[in-house]
Parts: structure tokens; sequence; C-alpha cells
């Protein structure tokens, strides 16, 4: 089969279908996961705070900028970098810019795959009555080769969507489990508010304090921004790519950054009732739905079906972003070479999961390298080359013209932060984020 043309790729089915798939990237293992331990190590409601202003100021213009780029050079991430800059008189070289949150995204998929594959082990656990016996959560998840098995079929699950392509495979499956999602989202956090510690949780993530705060509380909350909104990963510019020229950029991306908060915040309402219940540290750190949670099932009536459930809509979030991090690959790979769809789709899944097997062996190599190079270096790295990129390389008439339906406000805000506002924070960050490495 020949490589795509610009352009000619498959479209989304509707605004709507587009919504769908976008918030689905977006809720994931980031709102469920990793928002509850960050903010527990954070100190709570000052981080809550922080984390919402970095979502406005910084990630919702790299959003709005991404999406912008992708519908309008209508390719995967690298080649619309490029192609976008040549049509503004500038450096081919600009496509660093794709290729930075090419490589950062595919390197998030890795280990995320292999948290993915202990969300759905644990879901199994909670189902078979596990959690009712001491250190039952890891029922079905003991042992390196357990361990990667669960990882291979995360991987595998997500290869099959991607292969079918993005009507038949990402558009499909959006439609069908993001509602699932919200519905099993609220049920479960009404259950927790009124079998946990409602009134705790409550003061714990929304009254302000401000001792606690530090220049980590900054980096942490950015690191988190992006890695929730889903952006300087080349997802949202392929996303974008699959976007016809009537929909309006400016209210999707406010829409989907909205969503994705939201979800967290409803993430906290859920988790954090149960853990003040029984008086777990909320500041557990990365375990904290993994070790803390089960031990708390143990004890709710129903727990172990509450417990499955929980686990099994982390995985319905987890899959529903997991397929966007590899379709951005896979969009590049399928333009630029003569692989099918869904030979990239195995070829990059598969070289994803060996990745990530070593941080199943590793966890200095999985936690240490390769979530700090994707995490704290890749992805604020491409939110900065995109700003520079839509702020300083292309044209503001080339921008507003296709942020035609944004009022004028809007794109004022937009373009002011993407040139002033997102450049010398996400510098600032980086710099502090390297010092911390290396110093
Ligand atoms: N946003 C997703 C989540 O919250 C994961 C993700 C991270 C997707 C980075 C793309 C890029 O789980």
């Amino acid at each position: 089969m020949a490589a795509v043309p610009a352009g000619q790729h498959a479209h989304w089915s509707s605004r709507f279908a587009f919504i769908l798939a976008a918030v689905g990237s977006a809720v994931g293992l980031g709102n469920l996961w990793r928002f509850p331990f960050q903010t527990g190590e954070n100190g709570g409601s000052a981080f809550v705070l922080i984390y919402i202003g970095c979502v406005v100021l910084f990630a919702l213009p790299v959003l709005i900028a991404e999406i912008a780029i992708g519908r309008h050079a209508q390719q995967s991430a690298i080649s619309s970098t490029r192609k976008m800059a040549q049509e503004a008189g500038k450096s081919a070289n600009w496509a660093i810019v794709g290729w930075v949150c090419t490589a950062g995204g595919f390197l998030v998929l890795t280990t995320y795959s292999v948290i993915a594959g202990q969300v759905m082990a644990y879901a199994a656990s909670g189902f078979a009555g596990g959690f009712a016996q001491p250190d039952g959560a890891n029922l079905f998840y003991q042992g390196e080769f357990i361990q990667l098995a669960w990882h291979a079929g995360f991987m595998l699950i997500t290869i099959l969507i991607v292969a079918r392509g993005l009507k038949g495979g990402i558009e499909q499956v959006a439609t069908f489990l993001m509602p699932l999602f919200f519905v099993m989202l609220i049920g479960l956090t009404i259950y927790s508010l009124i079998s946990g510690a409602a009134g705790e949780a409550i003061t714990y993530l929304f009254t302000p304090d401000f001792t606690a705060v530090t220049g980590n509380t900054f980096v942490a909350a950015l690191g988190q921004a992006f890695f929730s909104v889903s952006v300087a990963s080349a997802i949202m510019i392929t996303y974008g790519s699959y976007l016809s020229k009537d929909t309006n950029i400016g209210s999707s991306s406010i829409l989907i950054a909205s969503a994705d908060t939201a979800v967290a915040l409803i993430a906290g309402l859920m988790i954090f009732p149960i853990v003040f219940m029984v008086g777990i540290d909320p500041g557990a750190g990365m375990g904290l739905i993994f070790t803390a949670l089960p031990a708390v099932f143990a004890d709710m009536p129903a727990g172990n079906i509450i417990g499955g459930a929980f686990f099994a809509l982390a995985f319905i979030a987890a899959i529903t972003s997991s397929i966007s991090l590899l379709e951005g690959t896979v969009a590049f790979v399928e333009e630029h070479s003569d692989f099918s769809r869904p030979t990239a789709a195995w070829l990059l899944g598969f070289f994803a999961f060996m990745i990530g097997a070593g941080a199943v062996w590793s966890s200095e190599f999985g936690g240490v390298f390769v979530d700090w190079l994707s995490g704290s270096f890749l992805l604020p790295l491409g939110g900065l080359l995109v700003a520079v990129f839509t702020g300083w390389v292309i044209p503001k008439a080339l921008m507003r013209d296709e942020l035609s339906h944004a009022s004028n406000g809007l794109f004022a805000f937009f373009h002011f932060s993407v040139k002033f506002i997102v450049p010398p924070a996400i510098g600032f960050i980086l710099l502090l984020g390297l010092d911390a490495k290396f110093n």
C-alpha cells in the first residue's frame, strides 16, 4: 500500500466524534492515577489551584495551537510543522517541533502501557474477590513475567484498535466508551462521597492553603497540566489534521480542556473521601491508587465489586488515551513509508512494548529515565517549541485565518500567551527541572 498523501486521510464523522476522541485522549491515567498522587504529594488545595492556572494559561493555548497546526496542514505532526513553516517562508528544519512532540508522545506510551496493564490486573483481582485477601490486589500481578503479560495485553488492545483506522477504530471506541466512562465516574463518585469522608476531602481539595507551595509545586503543576491535556505529544496535531475547515477550534479546545479538568477534580472527589476514611497519607506517592485503595476497598461493603469497577473505569480512561499516543507515530509512518496502517501499528506498538518491558524489569530505567525524559523533558520542550512556532515563526495572520471562528478576545489571549507567556515560563521550568536532575 502506498503512503498516504497530504489531506487524503480519513476525517472525523462529526465534531462530536472529534470532541469525544480528544476528550478520550486527555482523560486518562493522568486524571485518575497521576492527578491524585501529585495533589497529595504537593499539599492539596494550593496545588489544585495552581494546576488549574497552568491549564488555562499554558496548556489551553498550546492545545489551540496544535489543533490549528494539524487542521491547517492536514498531515502528521512532523509533516504538518514542516509544511506550515515552508508555507510561511521559513526553514523546513522547523519540523523539529513535530519530531520532539512525536518522540515525547511515543515515549509516554511505553510506560503508560505498563501502568495500564497493572490497572487491568487490579480490575481482575477486584472482580475475583481478591481485595478481601491480604495482598489480594496483587492476586494476578505477581512476578515479572505476569506483569509483562498484562503490559503486552494492554498494548495488544491498543494496536488492534489503531490498526482498524480512524473511523472503524479510534472513533468507534471513543463514542462507545466515553459515555460509559462518565456514567461510571459519576456513580462511583456519589458512592464514595456518601460512604467516605466527604467533608475532609472537600476541604483538602478546595480550601486554599498556600503554606505548602514551593518552586517545585509549579514544576509539578505544569508537568501535570501538559500530561493531562495531552499536549506537546503530537496527538492533538494529528487529531486536528482529521478535522474539516468548519470546526471551531477555539471553542472545541476550551471544551476539551474543561472536560479534562472537571474529570480530574471529580476523580479527586472520588478518591480522597476513601483515602481519608481510613486515614491513609494522601502523599503516599505513585502507589496511592494501587496500594491505598485496595486496602480500603477490602473493608467496604461490596468493596471488591466497587474496587473492580474503579479499576475498570481507569482501564477505559487509559485505552482511549493510549490509542491516541500510538496514533501520533502511526500517522507519520503511514504517510512516509509503504507500510499499511495495520503494519505500522504492529511495528510501532511492538517497539513501544519492548521499551516499556525495560521499565517492568528496572524501575530505574522506567521511572527514572523514561518517565523523566518524556514527562519532565520532552513534553515541556515540545510545548515550548509549539508556542515559539505559532507565536514567533508562523505569521500572526496565518494563525488568525486558521482560528477564524475564535472571538477577537480569545485570539488575542491565545496569541499573547504563545508569544510572551508560555515560552519564558516553560523555559524557566525546564531549566529548574534540568537543574534538579543533574545537580
Ligand atoms: N492525557 C492522558 C492522560 O491524562 C495521557 C497522555 C499524556 C496522552 C501525554 C498524551 C500525551 O492520561
